[in-house]
């Protein structure tokens, strides 16, 4: 079976001190950088945007996960790739032409992702399933850190697995937000490809030492 990946979310981090941060995840098991740019728009919270994903970038060695939670996305998609973003996931619910869209991410040589709301039902992606190299299940509503996991998110990833199966994908599938030690091992049995964890990472006193416990509970 394929490792199961952990993608620590900036988002936790103490942006005093990023670079040390960075350095953390550079240095941890953690698989991704996971980054979160928010607009204020689509969601009520404004969180960073291009000067600190360059700064970020400057030191991160492993493979930068950005999620937009932004509206037309489309406009950016060449400068977060000039920005060294290795996978730009776009929201469902932001994207009117959601086909054209992941089509332009693969134009500029990055993976394609797609987030989905709470109540955004997974069938929605059937019919572009083969063309999203990520599907991004949100396990809480965007916009924030810190907040509690959404326990339908288990049935979701189990409908998702299903679709991906039906169509020969090979899409992955990430889960983000309220991830913990408590839930890992369940979300990887459910089928989840690479858990986000911000809040539970940052928050603790040993990170390393939880990236690491979590990366061993999703390959139990
Ligand atoms: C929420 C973000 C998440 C967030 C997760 O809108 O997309 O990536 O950083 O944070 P935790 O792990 O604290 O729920
Ligand atoms: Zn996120």
């Amino acid at each position: 079976m394929k490792p199961k990946l952990i993608a620590p979310s900036v988002l936790a981090a103490d942006f005093a001190n990023l670079q040390r941060d960075i350095e953390m995840i550079n240095s941890s098991e953690a698989d991704w950088f996971h980054i979160d740019i928010m607009d204020g728009v689509f969601v009520p919270n404004i969180s960073f945007g291009m000067p600190v994903l360059q700064a970020i970038q400057k030191h991160a060695k492993k493979t930068i996960d950005v999620h937009l939670m932004i509206v037309e996305p489309d406009r950016y998609i060449k400068e977060f790739a000039a920005l060294g973003a290795n996978n730009l996931t776009v929201h469902y619910e932001a994207s009117t032409h959601l086909h054209r869209t992941l089509q332009a991410i693969k134009a500029e040589g990055m993976k394609a992702g797609v987030a989905i709301n709470p109540h955004t039902r997974v069938n929605l992606l059937e019919d572009v399933i083969k063309d999203i190299d990520l599907v991004c299940i949100m396990s809480v509503n965007p916009g924030f850190g810190g907040q509690s996991f959404i326990e339908n998110t288990y049935s979701k990833i189990q409908r998702l697995k299903e679709i991906i199966v039906n169509n020969n994908a090979t899409t992955l599938i990430e889960i983000d937000g309220g991830v913990t030690s408590e839930n890992a091992a369940q979300l990887v049995k459910a089928y989840a490809d690479v858990l986000v964890a911000g809040s539970f990472v940052f928050k603790a006193e040993d990170q390393p030492g939880t990236i690491k416990e979590l990366k061993e509970l999703a390959n139990k």
